[in-house]
């Protein structure tokens, strides 16, 4: 699978490992929060199409309009956009893109979801209120996943930068509903950058228990 074919968003052996996930679990319906550049988007989207049914779709939510040349990132790194992807790889048809902030789309959505992925804003306020909105947007057996993930709030990579807003939300959520956890999904079979197999993704533990509970209020 090519893997490394789009500079920026997540990285490559992220994108493989989303594909494998995505492989295994089967999900129909998927959400993504945060598309940028698309990098994920086509990684889930080449994964739905060949591992979950023909129905399998994604919607990707991006605060803006990821495919427009003035304000989508592609244009600016020299890149296709996140459409174009698509459709040079024959996948349009698996992929709705949506341009509006992930709490506006979460509140009026009707739509559930059997995975959701939250790669958009990573401060830790937004990432609390987005998967606290994202438990109501669940199927019973549904996941969530989050990116930049980054455990008790340490280096995970030579370079030793850190995203510190998912892991503090994570605290936050444990802390105030009972049940939920956060498993970070450690080293990968496969190089993930900089050298290293780590990966930042994260799973969200026993959101089905939360959501029978009655999920979390949204402060
Ligand atoms: C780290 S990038 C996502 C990378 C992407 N998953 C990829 O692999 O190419 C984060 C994205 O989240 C978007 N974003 C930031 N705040 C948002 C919000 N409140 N609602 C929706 N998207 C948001 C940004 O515009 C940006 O494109």
């Amino acid at each position: 699978m090519p893997f490394a074919d789009i500079d920026g968003g997540i990285c490559p052996g992220e994108r493989r490992a989303l594909y494998q996930l995505v492989a295994s679990l089967k999900p129909a319906r998927v959400l993504e929060i945060g598309t940028h550049i698309g990098a994920s988007t086509l990684a889930i989207a080449r994964s739905l199409a060949t591992h979950s049914g023909p129905g399998a779709h994604l919607t990707t939510v991006d605060i803006v309009d990821v495919n427009d040349p003035t304000h989508g990132a592609f244009a600016r790194l020299g890149l296709a956009s996140p459409r174009e992807n698509l459709m040079r790889a024959g996948l349009s048809d698996r992929v709705t893109f949506i341009a509006k902030p992930s709490s506006e789309y979460l509140r009026e959505t009707d739509d559930r979801f059997d995975l959701i992925f939250l790669d958009g804003d990573h401060a830790a306020p937004a990432v609390y209120r987005e998967f606290a909105q994202a438990l109501n947007c669940l199927t019973p057996n549904g996941a969530i996943l989050l990116h930049d993930f980054y455990p008790d709030g340490r280096p995970l990579y030579p370079n030793g930068s850190i995203e510190p807003g998912p892991v503090v939300a994570a605290e936050r959520i444990t802390a105030e509903c009972r049940g939920i956890g956060f498993l970070p999904l450690g080293e990968l079979p496969w190089e993930s950058k900089q050298g290293v197999r780590t990966t930042s993704l994260a799973f969200a533990t026993n959101c089905v228990g939360a959501v029978r509970r009655g999920g979390m209020q949204v402060h």
